[in-house]
């Protein structure tokens, strides 16, 4: 009999996932919440057909060598693939594929989620209750600000950007967004938005696109969201930013060296941060990883190119 295909996914994902996997492949799971230490990871991948990586591995030529030759494909556990070498995976014909749509609307929920948590000041009540401080309503008790009215600058505009687009027209916002190609020159947005929410991969153009400069062209009232990836956000800028009031708040689901959250913004009231949760529930999380059993088995199995192919 044929042997089957050999698969390594390096994380704990969920249960229908896992047997899915099981029911096609030999599967070896590193199965832990978190990630294998590099060395562990560069002696797991060795001799496999196939991987299911996460966002915090980096696949590069020396993971790519550590492998073999006889990988065929990638399937990342992400829509953002800036952690693989796409380039490097094509010179070896190794397929990489990732989880689009699936985590659409999910993660536009999660950006009004916190661009709400923020505006009506919900994390901050939430703290102020729990540190057991006396309150009482009062007419001027922690007033924050509705969406109805406000300016949403949209820095990106494609799939994750138009659902936020349409989730916020419901809640009476106005929308501007920019992109490289078209939209309002990103000058123009920053500094007319109320808020500013980033929805753009992280590449050589993006990383630190909203840096000192960027953020002094915004409204000393403006807040910024980021859900997309944290270096294109300077961090440090962005600290300075709100201790000077500069801006006058930030939610943030991705940090620019996540796990690690600057230490400037924990003592900040003015910020809501979230641990990279844009598209974690369970029902999203499992269509990723059926994405990933399509595209491992569409490659492995039938010699196919699956249809989220990226490469
Ligand atoms: C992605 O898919 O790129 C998100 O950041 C994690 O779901």
């Amino acid at each position: 009999m044929r042997e089957r295909p050999r698969v390594f996914a390096s994380r704990r994902f969920p249960d229908r996932v896992r047997a899915e996997l099981e029911r096609s492949f030999e599967l070896e799971v590193h199965d832990s919440v978190w990630p294998p230490a590099r060395e562990e990871l560069l002696g797991r991948v060795a001799g496999q057909d196939g991987l299911m990586l996460m966002l915090t591995d980096r696949v590069d030529d020396e993971l790519l060598d550590a492998a073999g030759p006889q990988l065929r494909i990638v399937a990342d556990y992400a829509v953002g693939i800036d952690n693989v070498d796409v380039e490097a995976c094509r010179r070896r014909g190794v397929v990489v594929s990732n989880t689009p749509d699936v985590l659409t609307e999910t993660t536009a929920e999660l950006t009004i989620a916190i661009m709400l948590a923020l505006l009506r000041r919900v994390a901050e009540g939430d703290r102020l209750i729990r540190r057991g401080e006396e309150w009482i309503w009062a007419p001027n008790l922690m007033l924050g600000h509705g969406l109805a009215g406000q300016v949403l600058g949209l820095v990106g505009h494609g799939r994750i950007g138009r659902a936020v687009e349409r989730l916020a027209l419901a809640h009476g916002m106005e929308v501007v967004h920019t992109t490289r190609t078209s939209g309002a020159p990103l000058d123009e947005l920053l500094a007319t938005a109320d808020v500013v929410s980033l929805h753009l991969p992280l590449s050589d153009e993006s990383r630190h696109l909203i840096d000192a400069a960027a953020l002094a062209r915004m409204k000393p009232s403006a807040v910024l969201v980021n859900v997309s990836r944290g270096p294109i956000v300077d961090e440090p800028a962005l600290v300075e930013a709100l201790r000077a009031r500069r801006i006058a708040g930030a939610a943030l689901d991705v940090f620019e060296r996540e796990p690690e959250v600057h230490p400037g913004l924990l003592g900040l009231e003015n910020v809501v941060l979230v641990p990279h949760l844009g598209s974690a529930t369970e029902e999203t999380r499992e269509a990723m990883g059926m994405l990933c059993v399509e595209a491992l088995r569409a490659v492995l199995l039938d010699g196919a190119v699956p249809p989220n192919a990226v490469t």
